[in-house]
């Protein structure tokens, strides 16, 4: 059986924590319901991924899309997001876990806006598992704030149009100084980003799981990272192995 101990670990690990919805229909439980075990899934995997020794663990956890939900279920996702930092800060905190939040804050309201903060300034120094919660998120919105930034930039003349490469667009992203996510699983069987980190998901290796998020366990994480390992990634390169053979 997978451990965490067993294998090379990715950098950085990113999930779309997706069917919480589905996993409370299958049961005639109300959506809510869904959610909030769907926490008790967030608690464990963070557990898993420190075991693990992962540098970076990035949870998909309200999307700009998501805006699109009846206002109960919003109201429902926001006060799970509060009651979680609230919670589990502390211990978090014990466990040398760095919080950092990206996605939209201008728009959220100035409880939840401080509330993050909070968390950030709270674990600012902290060296172990860097925890990034997406919320309010969507990658074209932080692409194209990120393009405003760096707009700005040139309008002040601080910086001029032709020096905007890559390098600055990525710099000028909520992800500035969190490697690329090597990375991506997405529970509950759909296969889609469904607009996440649509620019840092370049050469991530992708993977599906058909579990609900609910149903999410530290050995199926394994056992993801164990497929991760396995794999053969080349950034538009050759395998070492190939190289050896045609030389
Ligand atoms: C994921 O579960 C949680 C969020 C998107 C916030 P869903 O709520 O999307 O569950 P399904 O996909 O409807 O089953
Ligand atoms: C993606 O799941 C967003 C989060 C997991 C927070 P959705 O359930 O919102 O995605 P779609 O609508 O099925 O693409
Ligand atoms: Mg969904």
């Amino acid at each position: 059986m997978s451990t965490a101990q067993n294998r090379a670990a990715p950098e950085h690990v990113a999930i779309i924590m997706d069917g919480n919805g589905r996993w409370a229909n299958a049961r005639g439980l109300p959506r809510a319901l869904g959610h909030r075990k769907g926490v008790e899934a967030v608690r464990e995997t963070v557990r898993a991924a420190r075991e693990a020794g992962i540098g970076f663990l990035t949870l998909f956890a309200f999307s700009s899309e998501n805006w699109r939900r009846p206002e109960a279920e919003v109201n429902e996702l926001f006060g799970l997001l509060k009651t979680f930092i609230r919670r589990d800060l502390a211990d978090l905190n014990r466990g040398n876990v760095r919080i950092r939040i990206i996605g939209d804050r201008v728009r959220l309201r100035d409880d939840i806006r401080e509330l993050l903060l909070e968390a950030e300034d709270a674990t600012v120094a902290n060296t172990g598992l860097t925890l990034v919660i997406a919320f309010n998120y969507g990658a074209r919105d932080e692409i194209a704030r990120a393009a405003a930034h760096l707009a700005a930039e040139v309008q002040a003349g601080r910086l001029k149009a032709d020096e905007i490469d890559a390098q600055k667009l990525n710099d000028s992203l909520d992800t500035a100084g969190i490697p690329d996510p090597d990375l991506i699983i997405r529970t509950s069987g759909e296969e889609r980003l469904s607009n996440f980190l649509l620019w840092q998901a370049a050469y991530a290796e992708l993977m599906f799981v058909p579990e609900f998020w609910p149903d999410f366990t530290p050995e199926i994480f394994y056992a993801a990272l164990d497929r991760y390992a396995a794999r053969d990634r080349r950034f538009g390169g050759i395998a070492p192995s190939a190289l050896a053979i045609g030389s």
